[in-house]
Order: structure tokens, then sequence, then C-alpha cells
């Protein structure tokens, strides 16, 4: 089967999937797809926080938290049928509130960076936190990773999922308007984790949401990734300045290390990637016959486990990122101490800096309109 079929296949299940989810329906009736809701702690500011396992009939497991609408564990079967927990993070709500490299968050309102955390919008000019000096990152100090979501449990017969709901007041982290923004995350029986985004406005604000998931196909705390066979439906990228600011260009990958449109090992011309702390941090341009039309985005394969992601998504850009910043002093789930390259991220998005890059296509949400965005993460192995 080629890509294209797949990528139809998946896309036809999905629609048939969530039609069979919509709106709360008993576990009773569907035994095979579970769901379990925990405390998990509670914030500084003793507010509940609460944590969900949803599981599919296949085993494949995930964890979510009302504390940044967070993905915390993501367990899918290898080659043999083994299940591993394939993303970073902690097993406490303490270590998340104790501050972290947004393991699994939802980040917003605009991921990435706005540079030196400046913007004008209709003759208004913005400023933001400068959180990643000289510039913005993230949605800023206090964005919508640091936020406790309302939660609703969503059971179908062919899919189970979380609803995360959030609204963002006028003037939060210094962004305009009044954001109300909805993600869901639902897991089907085809093994997929699909991420949906919804946002409404009543002032033209910028947005751009994605998940900030740390991949290891192998199991998170397993070493690093650089063995992990990358492919990235990308024939151009975003050329950077020395703090991770476009320049405005979109550069042809052909010839650099930064081309994986063949599956081509993460580490085979890492060491390439130079500057401080060097590694993949970059913006790729994803080949779309439509803008907004779902598309295979990335493939990527851990050659021991055989576990295969493949990731679709409506967004023009994907972050690859390479866990450059992580040195080992986070213990993570298990005490596992992280270390450079021991996961890599894949955030689905508009490209970094959009708001002042006139080329660049928009994330300008206006009100009256509707913001979307769809991310399926859909899991085999070979
Ligand atoms: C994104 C950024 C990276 C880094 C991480 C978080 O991937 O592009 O530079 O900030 O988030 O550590």
């Amino acid at each position: 089967m080629n890509y294209r079929s797949i990528e139809i296949l998946t896309i036809a299940c999905l629609a048939v999937s969530l039609f069979a989810c919509k709106g709360p329906k008993s576990y009773k009736e569907n035994p095979d797809f579970k769901v379990e809701k925990a405390e998990f702690g509670m914030t500084k500011e003793g507010e509940p926080v609460q944590i969900f396992t949803i599981e599919n009939p296949n085993g494949v497991k995930v964890k979510l938290t009302t504390y940044g609408a967070m993905l915390t564990e993501l367990h899918v079967p290898d080659r043999n049928g083994g299940f591993t927990d394939i993303v970073l993070g902690f097993d406490d709500l303490e270590s998340y509130l104790a501050g972290h490299p947004y393991f699994g968050v939802i980040a917003g309102r605009v991921a990435n960076r706005i540079a030196k955390g400046k913007f004008s919008l209709n003759g208004k000019d913005y400023t933001l936190a400068t959180n990643n000096a000289p510039n913005h990152l993230h949605g800023g100090e206090n964005g919508l990773d640091k936020k406790v979501w309302k939660a609703e449990e969503l059971i179908g017969s062919n899919a189970v999922g979380i609803r995360f709901a959030y609204s963002s007041p006028d003037g939060e982290e210094g962004y305009p308007g009044k954001l109300d923004i909805v993600v869901t995350y639902t897991l089907t029986e085809d093994n997929s984790l699909v991420i949906e985004y919804e946002a409404v406005t009543d002032q033209a604000t910028p947005i751009n949401l994605t998940n900030h998931a740390y991949f290891n196909l192998a199991g998170e705390g397993s070493g690093t990734i650089l063995n992990q066979q990358m492919q990235i439906f990308a024939d151009h990228f975003t050329p950077v300045d020395d703090t991770l600011i476009p320049t405005g260009e979109i550069g042809p990958v052909k010839g650099t290390s930064m081309d994986f449109t063949q599956p081509m090992t993460i580490g085979s011309r890492i060491g390439k990637m130079v500057g401080d702390p060097g590694g993949y941090d970059h913006n790729y341009v994803l080949n779309k016959k439509q803008p907004g039309q779902s598309s295979l985005a990335v493939r990527v394969k851990d050659p021991s486990s055989g576990r295969v992601m493949e990731i679709y998504t409506t967004e023009p850009g994907v972050q690859f990122y390479t866990g450059n910043f992580l040195d080992g002093t986070l213990e993570g789930k298990a005490g596992n101490a992280y270390q450079k390259n021991d996961g890599f991220c894949l955030e689905c998005q508009h490209f970094p800096d959009s708001i002042n890059q006139p080329n660049f296509p928009s994330v300008v949400l206006n009100p009256g309109e509707k913001y979307t965005q769809t991310t399926i993460h859909k899991f085999t192995a070979e």
C-alpha cells in the first residue's frame, strides 16, 4: 500500500471513528474502550488536577491530565506485542509544577517563537514576555501549558477521548481578545491518537497551538533517539538566525543536513547541525497540495522495536526538535535522567514568528472565524 492510500484510509477511519464518538455515552455500552479518572494532586494555588487513562481494545493506553492538557503517557506495542511508554515526562504532578521543558503540553496561545516578544495587529503594538531571551516562546511565562483545563470524557463505539476546554481572558500573557479553546484527544481502534483543536475569539489575535510531546519509540528512558529513522515530507524549511527566528526565506532541504525526504537516522548528520546546543530545532515546510489539507507529514521508525509513528496534519509546518536542551538534570519517570537527544518533538504548527513575517501563512484569528487544526499520530509495528 502506498502512502497516499494509507493517508486516505486513515482519514476515512478517522471520520468513521469520530462520528461514533460524538458526545458522552455510557461506558457500559462500550466495554472495549476504557476511561478512568483519578486525582493527580493540586497546583500551588490549590486547584485540583485530574488525570485520565484511556485505553482501546488493543491495549494502547494514553494518560492525559487537566494540567496543561498534557499527554503524560502513551503505551504502544512493538513488533512482538510488547508495550512501552514512548513519551518523556514525570510520574507525579509536583515534578511538572517544579518546571519542565514543555513535556507533552498544549503550547500556546502562540507556540514557538515571536521575535523580541513584539508584534503589531490592526495598528496596535503588543509586547509579550521574552521568556526565551531575546524572544517570546510557547505563549510566555504562564501559557496554556500551566493552566488547569476543564475535561469531559467521550466514549463511543469506535473511540475514546478526553475533551479539554480553557477560556483565556482578554490580555492574558499580553495577547488581545478572550480566546475560547477546545482540544480533544481521541484514541481510535486503529491505534491512532488524534488531537483536534478549535478556538474562537472576540478580538483579532494570533494563535498557533501544538502538542509538545517528546517521543522515544524505543521507550522513554531507553537512551538516545539517534538511531531512529526519520522521514519528513518536506522539501523546504525556514532558515533561522542564531536566536532561532526565521530569516523569512523558504530554503530547500536538498543538499543540506536538514534533508529527511528519504528515511535517515536522526543521528546521521546531527553533528553537522552546529551552534549552541546544536541538533535539530527547525521548522519544516510540509509538502501540501492544498493549504489546510491533512497530509502525511512524518514517518518515524525505531529499528530495534519495529515501532512506527506516522503523523498526519492539517498544519503547514512541523518543528523538529531533538531534545537539545535536555542535560541530565531532570529526573523523569522512574528516576530516568533525561540526557541530550533522549527524545524528539514533532510540533505540528504554523511557522515560527509568523505574526511578524508577511510571507508566511497567517496566524491571525478574527471574531466570527473558527481556528481548527487536526493532527493524527498513527502507531504500527513492522
Ligand atoms: C521548542 C523549541 C525549542 C525548545 C523547546 C523547549 O521545541 O523550538 O527551542 O525551546 O521547545 O525546550
